[in-house]
């Protein structure tokens, strides 16, 4: 008998296998085609004159920057072929295409995050469409919680690497069918994030008086939404991990599997609690709060870097 072709299974498999897939976490097996990404994508290319080379993945509170960008077009998530709809009552939830530093960009205001329940490929779904859009490059933010004793509350991380948890526990995007039209079987993750775009972010962050709050480091991703025990912040930082987050790597992954060059930056918006004795307790309130504070810099950064690229 022929070992079933997952590519195939997704043409024909009926709702209830679907279910059961996306029960047992291999939903990416069968959820999507190449044909479904390049649908989006076509759409999106008939609907807009833009044509960016820059994607922007906005993290919690730093949606702001989609506002900045001129001549804007904007989808929708729930007007777009394909395209994953947000859940979340009250997030924006839209495609924005227009300019930003006379660079035509396009940024996600909302992004999916696995804790919401999304499997692994529908939150990297809009990463492959960024692809076959053509765009080249991803910059990616989102907050995170500081592991490194030096790091301060509003300091922004370049991030250097990334320890891929939820992959460890068999949740990496690229599980399942190789679709050689995005990338090799087996890629490389060791130079995922681009040191060029690193370098140029640093020098812009000095120039406009930020070096004081630059930090570079190693991101973990834990598929929250919990925030972090005590015991797993000290296994984090043994771990060589500097700040804790519940997003980003996934889409860093397909990213650097189709070829994007990527930078990427964490908010420190609280740092994690590592000491019995403390009273501290890692919230959301906190997090908004620091985001909040330093939302102009971060846009400005990002702006700035944008201008040089
Ligand atoms: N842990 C996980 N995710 C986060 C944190 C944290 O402390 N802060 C912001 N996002």
């Amino acid at each position: 008998m022929e070992s079933p072709d997952p590519a195939v299974a997704s043409s024909t498999t009926d709702s209830s296998v679907m279910e059961a897939l996306r029960f047992h976490g291999i939903s990416q097996f069968v959820l999507y085609k190449y044909e479904d990404y390049r649908e989006t994508a076509d759409w999106l290319l008939s609907h807009t004159e833009q044509r960016p080379k820059i994607a922007i993945i906005c993290g919690s509170g730093l949606s702001g920057l989609a506002d900045l960008l001129d001549n804007k077009t904007v989808f929708p998530y729930k007007d777009i072929p394909h395209f994953p709809n947000s859940t979340v009552q009250g997030h924006v939830s839209q495609l924005v295409f227009g300019e930003l530093q006379g660079k035509q960009c396009v940024c996600m205001q909302g992004r999916f995050h696995f804790y919401e329940g999304y499997d692994i490929a529908t939150v990297t779904y809009p990463v492959r469409v960024f692809f076959l859009l053509g765009v080249e490059t991803l910059i990616i933010t989102n907050a995170a919680g500081g592991l490194n004793p030096k790091f301060k509350v509003g300091d922004i991380m370049l991030i250097k690497d990334h320890i891929n948890m939820p992959g460890f526990a068999g949740q990496n995007p690229l599980c399942g069918h190789n679709d050689e039209r995005f990338g090799v079987r087996f890629p490389c993750m060791s130079d995922a994030y681009d040191k060029d775009l690193s370098s140029l972010a640093k020098e812009t962050a000095e120039e406009q008086g930020c070096s004081s709050f630059i930090q570079q480091g190693v991101y973990c991703m834990l598929p929250g939404p919990t925030f972090e025990t005590i015991a797993e912040c000290r296994v984090l930082q043994k771990l060589g991990a500097d700040a804790v987050g519940m997003s980003t790597v996934p889409e860093v992954v397909v990213a650097h599997h189709c070829g994007l060059r990527v930078f990427g930056l964490s908010l420190i918006t609280n740092k994690v609690v590592t000491d019995y004795n403390s009273q501290e307790k890692a919230n959301h309130d906190e997090v908004l709060e620091t985001t909040g504070m330093r939302t102009q810099d971060l846009q400005r950064m990002v702006s700035n870097l944008l201008a040089k690229m």
